[in-house]
């Protein structure tokens, strides 16, 4: 049997921190509130679009699974905020890194983008479609955040890791996965003002509005979770003591709490970065990921729990068993642009730039997609 072994990894995070103290000043919000309901303390707004994000990553997961572009035949880009729908993110990518002989997509659903995509890369390698692929998980939350609504632009953060994976006949990476989506509770997570609905309609796109129930959200995100958790442990025999690592979506320190206690699992066990980068969506998984490398908690032969959730509301668990290698075989030169401008400053011209009052019409109304 092939099997898809994660052989590389690597993160581009932006450097411009924003915290809870810059949101408290345009925003009727405090630090006590955000770190006790989430515990987020700051998060990344990115000075370069997503695909730049992307191509660092690459280029890092590349080095540290010591191969190069040009022997890449797969590449998938998990995102749900892409710089533009044609062409695809992919193969923005793709020319970047050389990868001349790859097949390139984008891969959409929302918060778990990049585990889907897994997902879709793995099965592409075990029926032979590919033998190397790099799977990213990006997010540019930033231009399309409502960030006069208190009830969201606390959570969000920009971000970007991404992964290699190479055919092999061990067991290692994904040993099984549960995919899901709550699709009744699709309304409880709806970013108004992205994608063709609202253009028609004349609203300039990025000018949005969320619907976001929260506390529905939270609920439905808990139960999905823990039950993909306990499918896919059970799917593979295993219990929640074999468990080594979980390296869960990051969307609130109390609903990763909730999901390992009552999954059986001590937090100890738990890969934290909701308190430095807030809920980065499709990113968050894998910078979680490469960050517990760097930080030397994934060990050889890891047996590593990945459960997460998206708007959708999408759900998913994934059992993945790392290999013997847990340091990178060569480091990337690659470096993001220097920035300019502070956090702060950035999303200012963003709220700036927002024209609410002229395009709020078109933003609701939408009888069809509302229905469903
Ligand atoms: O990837 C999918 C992303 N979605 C999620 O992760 C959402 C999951 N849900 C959550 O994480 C939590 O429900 C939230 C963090 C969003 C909210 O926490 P909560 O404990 O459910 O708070 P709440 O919505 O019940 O709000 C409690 C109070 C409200 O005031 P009143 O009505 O009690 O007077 C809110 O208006 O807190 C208020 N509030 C805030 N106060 C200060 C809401 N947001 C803020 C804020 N700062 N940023």
């Amino acid at each position: 049997m092939t099997y898809a072994a994660i052989t590389g990894w690597g993160k581009c995070m932006p450097p411009a921190t924003l915290t809870n103290e810059d949101l408290s000043k345009f925003l009727d919000t405090n630090d006590e509130w955000i770190v006790s309901r989430t515990g987020m303390k700051e998060r990344r707004v990115s000075h370069v679009s997503a695909t730049e994000m992307a191509v660092i990553a690459a280029k890092r997961a590349l080095a540290c699974a010591g191969i190069e572009g040009g022997q890449v035949d797969l590449i998938i880009y998990g995102s749900c905020s892409n710089d533009e729908q044609v062409p695809n993110c992919a193969s923005g990518v793709q020319v970047a890194i050389g990868a001349t002989k790859a097949a390139s997509m984008d891969l959409n659903t929302a918060c778990t983008s990049f585990l889907y995509s897994l997902t879709a890369a793995t099965a592409m390698i075990r029926t032979g479609v590919a033998k190397t692929a790099i799977v990213i998980g990006v997010e540019l939350i930033s231009p399309f955040m409502d960030w006069d609504n208190r009830n969201v632009a606390v959570l969000f953060g920009d971000g970007c890791a991404a992964v290699v994976l190479q055919a092999t006949d061990k067991q290692e990476g994904i040993l099984g996965e549960e995919l899901g989506c709550l699709a009744d509770a699709r309304q409880t997570l709806r970013v108004r003002g992205m994608g063709t609905a609202y253009t028609n309609r004349g609203v300039t796109s990025g000018d949005t509005e969320w619907d976001f129930d929260g506390q529905e959200i939270f609920k439905r995100a808990v139960q999905g979770m823990v039950q993909a958790s306990q499918a896919v442990m059970k799917k593979c025999g295993v219990t929640p003591d074999d468990i080594d690592l979980v390296v869960p979506h990051q969307a609130n320190l109390r609903i990763i709490d909730a999901v390992v206690s009552r999954s059986g699992i001590p937090m100890e066990k738990v890969m934290l970065t909701v308190q430095r980068y807030g809920n980065m969506s499709a990113a968050t998984v894998p910078v979680a990921l490469a960050e517990s490398l760097e930080e030397g908690r994934m060990k050889p032969g890891a047996l590593v729990l990945m459960p997460a959730f998206g708007a959708g509301l999408t759900v998913c668990a994934h059992l993945v068993r790392w290999g013997d290698r847990v340091t990178p075989l060569a480091l990337s030169d690659a470096e993001l642009p220097p920035v300019k401008k502070s956090a702060l400053d950035m999303v200012q011209d963003i709220r700036a730039r927002k024209h609410r009052d002229t395009s709020k019409a078109g933003l609701h109304g939408l009888t069809f997609i509302e229905q469903m």
